[in-house]
């Protein structure tokens, strides 16, 4: 019979050998580069002595091409459960020193398990990505694991925040399964990820092209929009996943964690007003005025180099979560462009799946004019935004500060797309477009008659300004809850999001929307 201590003996050996990976040498090589290995990461993400592993005796069923006697630590990927500032989270790192954390059956197995548990249990997803993509000795086997994840990516998409971190190479169908995540945090050390790379690209195009110009994070965070954070390294990102989480209910069943100040401060801000340009052509820098309404140090940027026309992230007003999205007027005028309404209607889903009340400051001049545009698709990019804000049943409230024309001040949450609240600086211009546009309409035969055309045009638009443009006027038509003072800006928002938080709304019952794609 064996002895006890020679069955201890024996399993921590094969933990030991489950958590050397590729081996000593490997991870000491990994660290020597600056980069974590698998565990470090999840050690750095978790609140210490919080993980719990699954899986990690799990073995490739692999035959093919010599795989039967090939020892392959945890299937390439650590796979668990901890603790993130108290609150459970679901996580795996792929361990790129076994095999190139390539994903086979089993590996892919032990990620669907966690999510199979992490709807269960309601908690998020974090998942660091680094990996050769799917294991060629096992065939057809691999594709069926990226399908598998794919599907459960899908499943927990609305019911628990799932985050992906691109922490090495993510190439092929392997990066569609971040991408039908919730957020991408991508690290500009070692991270790429592409659907066909520079190779590829050279045979089919014939064109000769940069790794990062295809699949660099800076690319990502900046052009294609695929990546929401750039993280300078691992401990960066990890910085960022925890920071976000921070924000973030469990699951789509439970409240943000607000943490209410007991008494909402009513007082002035004069910073406010010292913002606001006396020229209404001058643009205003909305991220001071942003960082004057959130509590201190608690705004967190997404998608920051991307469409930087308009701002969305996550902050705190007097303790309560909020989504922001405000228009960005020192970037192209702070004009919706097609960027512009993806970058913000995919934000406004995400809110509205997990509980987040919606704060939306509006300076906007239109939708971006131009050939490019049309031809894009304007207006069905710009149609999201309408159909994100008018689906979003969390509290919304608006604050028009300045300019809101046409049907832009529609897709920037007015009344009709549902706010619950909307307010108004008495700097507000609301109106079907801008004065100087709207009198060259109006007034053409008058200008052209005038003896000083450009001198008449002026005062016709100054006139259409104070008359039609004004906030006054939309407020006496009921589409303004009240017109207030830049500096009781924050305390207006703070006490309508406290009234808002109680909010309920019932809608027809349906499979879901079609939102226009
Ligand atoms: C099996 C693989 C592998 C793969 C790498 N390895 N890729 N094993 N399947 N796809 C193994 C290597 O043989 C090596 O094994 C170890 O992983 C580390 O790889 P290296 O090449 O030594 O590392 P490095 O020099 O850092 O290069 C990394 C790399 C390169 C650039 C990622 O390995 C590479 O190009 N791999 C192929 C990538 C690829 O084409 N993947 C398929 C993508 S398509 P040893 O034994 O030496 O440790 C795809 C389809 C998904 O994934 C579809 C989903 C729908």
């Amino acid at each position: 019979m064996t002895e006890f201590s020679e069955l201890l003996e024996d399993m921590r050996r094969r933990q030991q050998a489950i958590a050397n990976g590729g081996g000593a040498d490997k991870l000491a090589q990994r660290r020597a580069k600056g980069l974590m290995t698998a565990r470090d990461r999840l050690d750095s993400l978790f609140d210490d002595a919080t993980f719990q592993e699954m899986g990690g005796h799990v073995r490739h069923q692999a035959r093919a091409f010599g795989m039967e006697t090939r020892e392959l630590p945890a299937d390439g990927v650590v796979v668990g459960t901890g603790y993130v500032d108290g609150r459970m989270v679901s996580a795996f790192a792929q361990d790129f020193t076994v095999l190139g954390g390539t994903l086979g059956k089993m590996h892919a197995k032990k990620i669907v398990t966690l999510m199979e548990e992490a709807a269960k249990f309601g908690s998020p997803v974090v998942a660091f990505k680094d990996s050769a993509g799917a294991r060629i000795q096992e065939g057809v086997d691999a594709l069926s694991g990226y399908g598998c994840v794919f599907y459960q990516n899908v499943l927990l998409s609305g019911v628990v925040p799932q985050i992906a971190v691109v922490c090495g190479p993510c190439a092929g169908g392997a990066s569609y399964s971040p991408a039908l995540m919730d957020f991408i945090i991508m690290t500009r050390a070692n991270a790429y990820m592409f659907i066909t790379g520079p190779e590829v690209i050279k045979a089919v195009t014939g064109r000769t092209v940069a790794l990062n110009d295809v699949g660099g994070a800076d690319m990502h965070a900046a052009v294609s929009g695929n990546v929401h954070f750039l993280a300078q390294d691992d401990s960066d990102a990890v910085r960022i996943v925890r920071k976000l989480l921070s924000y973030l209910p469990q699951n789509n069943s439970e409240e943000p964690p607000h943490r209410p100040s007991p008494d909402i401060s009513l007082a002035e801000d004069d910073g406010v007003r010292a913002l606001i340009p006396d020229d209404p052509q001058s643009p205003m820098d909305v991220r001071r005025i942003i960082e004057r309404i959130v509590d201190p140090g608690e705004f967190l940027e997404v998608h920051r180099s991307f469409a930087e026309n308009i701002i969305v992230g996550f902050g705190r007003i007097e303790g309560m979560v909020v989504g922001l999205v405000a228009n960005e007027p020192t970037v192209r005028a702070g004009a919706l462009d097609m960027d512009a309404a993806d970058k913000a209607a995919r934000f406004i889903r995400f809110c509205n799946c997990f509980n987040i009340p919606v704060v939306t400051l509006v300076d906007v001049p239109g939708f971006l004019p131009g050939v490019e545009q049309e031809r894009g698709g304007i207006i069905r990019h710009g149609a999201k935004m309408l159909f994100a804000y008018a689906s979003c049943t969390t509290p919304k409230v608006t604050v028009i500060l300045r300019k809101a024309y046409g049907g832009s001040y529609l897709a920037m949450c007015s009344r009709e797309m549902g706010a619950d609240f909307v307010f108004a600086w008495p700097t507000a211009e609301i109106a079907v477009m801008g004065a100087d546009g709207a009198v060259a309409v109006l007034y053409a035969k008058d200008i052209k008659a005038a003896e000083d055309p450009k001198a008449k045009a002026k005062e016709l638009a100054a006139a259409y300004r104070a008359e039609f443009a004004s906030p006054y006027l939309a407020a006496s038509h009921g589409y303004i809850t009240d017109v207030i003072d830049p500096a009781r800006t924050r305390s207006t928002i703070a006490l309508a999001l406290r009234k808002a938080l109680s909010k309920r709304e019932l809608r027809p019952p349906k499979k879901h929307g079609n939102i226009p794609l």
